[in-house]
């Protein structure tokens, strides 16, 4: 990370330091602990919502499904984007209106669409004839959408690989779609989580608009809904694209068609990631080959667990950089290895990375720690899953 974007952080947290007690936060609950702030992820919704105009928002509740954050989309009237009966229940349960909902695994169980059927979600994702034949003989009051595949190496993590149909061949799942009796609503893509650049959402968009005059021509079916996914990135200790590029891409590629089609979108790391920020210790310090190891209690299986499934790094500083003036009050920085709490090799979250001198005791905090955390953690070695505690409230919660 560098210091130009540390020190930016530093300016950012100290505020929030301040304003939400973390030092009485940490003190009262201990270590590790991720603070929840719901007013983040309100605030992240606002902030899209403006940029991305017309668009339906759906909260991709697998990113961070804690009720808090759920209730923050809802009060928003944010719709939400569930992929497994987990989440159904999770967000009926909260007596959110289910009609706000879009399910949008494109393989499923027939039982699956029955228990979201039941819930009330009616709109539904399919990418190839096997799951289109799923719908057939259903109400006639469910639309289903294509999702489409665009390939993107600048993305983190590219879901085109396990979901989606060439935009060659999605004439053909159409096809199988109408033959099933339900409506066809219109395509779906995901241009990928955390991609470096906005080209792809331009690419993609386009293909899907001519896709969408093709089967006009070829079989007499308009797409009335573009969904264009999530995978709008954030800039954990790099800079990347803001919302307002891909805002503005996204715009001059409908130009004047917007207005034909119902626009769907489904983002979860960009409304997720600011609203939970990680506090962990320091349990043990060693030199090895030369080089300062500090061993946290959380890491790779637990709160850091993107970097595992996703390679996104989330930044790491002292809680002392929060407070008091630079350098004399926290040390010359030096590369240190940030290690895990289990008993393996694999457990190191962070390399050769700059931190102020630490001894055991000394207090970490990693910010944007909101999305993919907790829900990807593991309990390898028995280790318990990081408490998340409502800055608000107070009130810890386990998944
Ligand atoms: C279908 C679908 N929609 C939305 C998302 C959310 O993506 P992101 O968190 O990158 O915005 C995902 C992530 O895996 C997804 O699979």
């Amino acid at each position: 990370m560098d210091p130009i974007r540390r020190h930016q952080l530093r300016e950012t947290l100290r505020a929030r330091a301040v304003r939400h007690s973390w030092a009485d936060l940490v003190a009262a609950h201990g270590t590790p602990v991720l603070v929840l702030d719901p007013a983040a992820v309100a605030s992240a919704y606002r902030r899209l919502s403006a940029e991305l105009r017309g668009f339906g928002l759906h909260y991709a509740v697998k990113a961070l499904p804690h009720p808090a954050a759920l209730t923050a989309i809802a009060s928003c009237g944010g719709g939400f984007d569930v992929a497994t009966n987990a989440e159904i229940d999770r967000v009926r349960a909260l007596g959110f209106p289910m009609h706000r909902c879009i399910h949008t695994h494109p393989v499923k169980k027939p039982a699956d669409i029955d228990h979201a059927y039941r819930a009330g979600i009616r709109t539904f994702v399919v990418d190839n004839p096997v799951e289109a034949q799923k719908f057939y003989g259903r109400d006639r009051d469910l639309e289903v959408l294509v999702r489409l595949a665009f390939p993107n190496p600048t993305a983190k993590s590219d879901l085109s690989t396990k979901f989606g149909v060439e935009v060659r061949d999605a004439e053909l799942v159409v096809k199988h779609v109408l033959d099933t009796g339900v409506a066809f609503g219109g395509f779906s893509f995901h241009v990928g989580s955390q991609g470096s650049t906005v080209q792809p959402y331009r690419t993609a968009l386009r293909s899907t608009l001519e896709l969408c005059d093709h089967i006009h021509r070829t079989l007499g079916v308009r797409a009335h809904t573009i969904d264009i996914g999530g995978g709008f990135p954030v800039s954990y200790r790099d800079s990347m694209p803001g919302i307002d590029r891909i805002a503005t891409a996204v715009d001059e590629v409908l130009g004047e068609r917007r207005g034909q089609f119902r626009l769907l979108a489904e983002p979860g790391r960009f409304l997720a990631a600011e609203a939970m920020t990680l506090f962990t210790s320091v349990v043990g310090t060693a030199t090895r080959g030369g080089k300062v190891w500090h061993y946290l209690d959380d890491g790779l299986y637990g709160s850091y667990s993107n970097i595992l499934t996703e390679d996104v790094h989330p930044p790491i500083l002292a809680m002392r950089e929060l407070s008091g003036s630079p350098s004399a009050a926290w040390g010359a920085m030096e590369p240190v290895t940030l290690a895990g709490p289990t008993c393996d090799s694999i457990d190191v979250v962070a390399h050769d990375y700059p931190m102020p001198p630490l001894t055991v005791g000394d207090v970490l905090v990693s910010p944007l720690m909101g999305a993919y955390t907790t829900v990807t953690s593991s309990r390898f070695n028995g280790i318990a899953q990081t408490p998340i505690v409502v800055s608000d409230s107070g009130d810890a919660w386990e998944a």
